[in-house]
């Protein structure tokens, strides 16, 4: 197979087990893509620091700039927007694809760093960057490209998730359960983001944006987080049969003159106890999309975590990287990947 060089940015929560994944299944992807992903460094502040993951020391750099340099594959799991938006257009100027799962990178630059990608003929990837492991991007910019989206209904900050979830069953505080979920990688790294409301709001930019084929500036998203929120509330709806949510919601709305309006926002809710919504524990997510010919979709999974949100990063970067392949596999497996089937008749008799 020829190579294709894959620089990262960032070894925390994500990038570690991007680079295990990367390292570990290189075999096995290589006869996915029909070229193999070659991890040529990974960018940090500090190469010393003590890692989820064991990664070869070599690897590391604090040089980022110069790592990017003849990379084919650039993916970005730094976070925050500087330096994060200049090494990505740095990247992308360079003729490299990006992967990325910085949501606030996207809902504040998207612009500028999709127009140069279209100037240049770049790819970038941003599975991951709403909803962790649920693919929610390719459905909406693709799967439903020729529907009406009319309304999604979503929770999207997984942090904040399981600290209501963690009120209402085991009674802790905001700030308690707010340090497990920083201890389990899912908090943001200012975890301000996270119960302030701007990560979902992020998210609901970007979701807004797909799904009504237009761009929604963040600015124009109302946000409230979960601060407001107190144990005294979260039990008193449960009393009456409701959870508390930081929901987002994307819909269509008519406006003063007549025209329609997208309506972009995320807040806490009541739900109902017995609506789908109110059994998305811990840290998933979960997002509803009504289209006019589709009708009701759910998608539904972790939304935040490194091995989780990794499995998005890896499925962008076979896709990203499928398209540097002329003649390779595909979407249909090949004779590498060949596994023996189980006869019908085996599963139906097994217990
Ligand atoms: P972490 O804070 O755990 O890791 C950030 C990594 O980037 C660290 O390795 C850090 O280096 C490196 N880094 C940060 N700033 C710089 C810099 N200026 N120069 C070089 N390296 C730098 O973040 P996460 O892995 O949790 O998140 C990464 C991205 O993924 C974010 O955009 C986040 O929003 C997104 N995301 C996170 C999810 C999660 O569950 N955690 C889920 C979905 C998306 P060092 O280790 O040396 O400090
Ligand atoms: N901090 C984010 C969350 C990570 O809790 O949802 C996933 O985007």
């Amino acid at each position: 197979y020829r190579s294709l060089r894959v620089a990262l940015l960032g070894a925390g929560t994500v990038g570690a087990q991007v680079a295990r994944l990367l390292l570990e299944e290189s075999d096995e992807l290589a006869n996915r893509i029909g070229a193999r992903l070659e991890l040529v460094g990974i960018a940090v502040r500090d190469v010393d620091a003590p890692r989820d993951v064991d990664l070869p020391r070599e690897l590391f750099t604090t040089d980022a700039e110069r790592l990017i340099l003849g990379a084919d594959i650039v993916v970005e799991l730094m976070g925050g927007l500087e330096p994060a938006r200049s090494l990505v257009l740095q990247a992308i100027g360079s003729g490299a694809d990006v992967v990325t799962a910085n949501k606030a990178l996207l809902a504040t630059h998207g612009v500028e760093i999709f127009d140069l990608a279209e100037q240049v003929g770049a790819q970038v990837a941003y599975e991951a960057a709403v909803a962790g492991a649920i693919p929610i991007i390719r459905p909406l910019s693709e799967s439903l490209a020729g529907d009406r989206v009319e309304r999604i209904v979503a929770i999207l900050n997984g942090t904040t998730n399981f600290i209501l979830d963690r009120m209402d069953s085991t009674g802790e505080t905001l700030e308690e359960s707010l340090a497990i979920a920083t201890e389990l990688g899912y908090a943001e790294a200012d975890p301000t983001a996270d119960i302030e409301g701007y990560d979902a709001a992020q998210k609901a930019a970007l979701l807004a944006s797909l799904a009504f084929h237009t761009t929604v500036p963040l600015d124009q998203v109302h946000r409230e987080g979960i601060t407001t929120v107190d144990a005294a509330q979260v039990d008193s709806a449960k009393k009456q049969g409701y959870v508390v949510k930081l929901v987002a919601v994307c819909e269509r709305v008519p406006g003063e003159d007549g025209t329609e309006r997208i309506s972009v926002r995320t807040h806490p809710a009541l739900i109902d106890g017995r609506h789908p919504l109110a059994a998305v524990h811990g840290a998933n997510n979960a997002v509803f999309v009504e289209a006019a010919a589709a009708g009701q979709l759910m998608f539904y999974g972790a939304g935040a975590g490194g091995p989780q949100t990794a499995s998005a990063v890896l499925g962008d970067l076979v896709a990203v990287a499928r398209r540097h392949v002329v003649g390779g596999p595909g979407l249909v497996a090949s004779d590498h990947a060949a596994l023996p089937i189980v006869p019908i008749g085996d599963i139906c008799t097994s217990s």
